[in-house]
């Protein structure tokens, strides 16, 4: 992975909440984040007391040269994010200096936390579809924005060896979005599902609260039986 070719944007703990809709008890399993990135989750539960390990190609980098390309790629998304504003609904979110900010600050809250994080093995450096983990190490695998959101950028077989090997990891998989940048179901999802349901995994696509993008009301979840 390049640096510079990674565009840093992080979400809270709130957002993942309403993302994934998590209830106390999922909290308190054990959760894996995959493609966290720049996210505040990992930092915020740990605060909470939860066990979270985020895994993402990004931790490989130290602190200082995230923070720089954050610094440096900021107002570029703030610019794209004026001209694309109607692709949003922003009553929760305000409008997009809000959204900076908010964003700016879970970015912050990580990288407060990641030099500890990683000395306590929360932050993982790893990329799909290749991950560090035993079998059914986490009762919980959470991916964000990243698999389906980006179907033009990573194959078929690549979202399906991603999808595989979450299973593999978790014993349940929640991904959301599962449309992709022009807010679209992916183009992507359907032959997954029917794959991974061949495998004998349960799939579904189950409704969520959160809103942002506009077409993303839905996560996938894959339980392994
Ligand atoms: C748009 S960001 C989302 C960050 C975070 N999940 C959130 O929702 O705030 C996408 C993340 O996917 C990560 N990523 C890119 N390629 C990956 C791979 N092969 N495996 C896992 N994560 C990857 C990027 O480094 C980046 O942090």
């Amino acid at each position: 992975m390049d640096l510079a070719n990674v565009v840093p944007w992080g979400r809270s703990f709130e957002e993942y909440q309403t993302m994934f809709e998590l209830s106390d008890d999922d909290l308190n399993t054990r959760i894996l984040g995959c493609g966290d990135g720049p996210a505040s989750f990992n930092a915020e539960a740990t605060e909470r007391g939860y066990q979270i390990i985020s895994c993402d190609p990004v931790y490989q980098f130290k602190a200082e040269e995230i923070r720089r390309r954050i610094d440096d790629v900021y107002p570029e998304i703030m610019t794209k994010m004026q001209q694309g504003a109607g692709d949003y609904i922003w009553h929760s979110l305000g409008g997009v200096e809000q959204l900076g900010e908010a964003r700016m600050k879970a970015m912050s809250r990580f990288l407060s936390d990641f030099d500890a994080g990683c000395r306590q093995g929360r932050y993982v450096s790893a990329s799909l579809p290749t991950l560090p983990f035993a079998d059914s190490e986490f009762d919980l695998a959470l991916c964000s924005h990243y698999l389906f959101l980006y179907s033009d950028h990573v194959d078929g077989a690549a979202h399906l060896a991603s999808m595989r090997e979450l299973c593999r990891v978790a014993s349940e998989v929640r991904v959301f979005p599962v449309v992709s940048l022009d807010g679209k179901a992916s183009k992507h999802l359907d032959s997954v599902m029917t794959t991974l349901s061949v495998d004998g995994i349960d799939v579904s696509l189950q409704p969520v609260s959160y809103r942002f993008q506009k077409g993303a009301t839905e996560m996938l979840v894959a339980k392994s039986v």
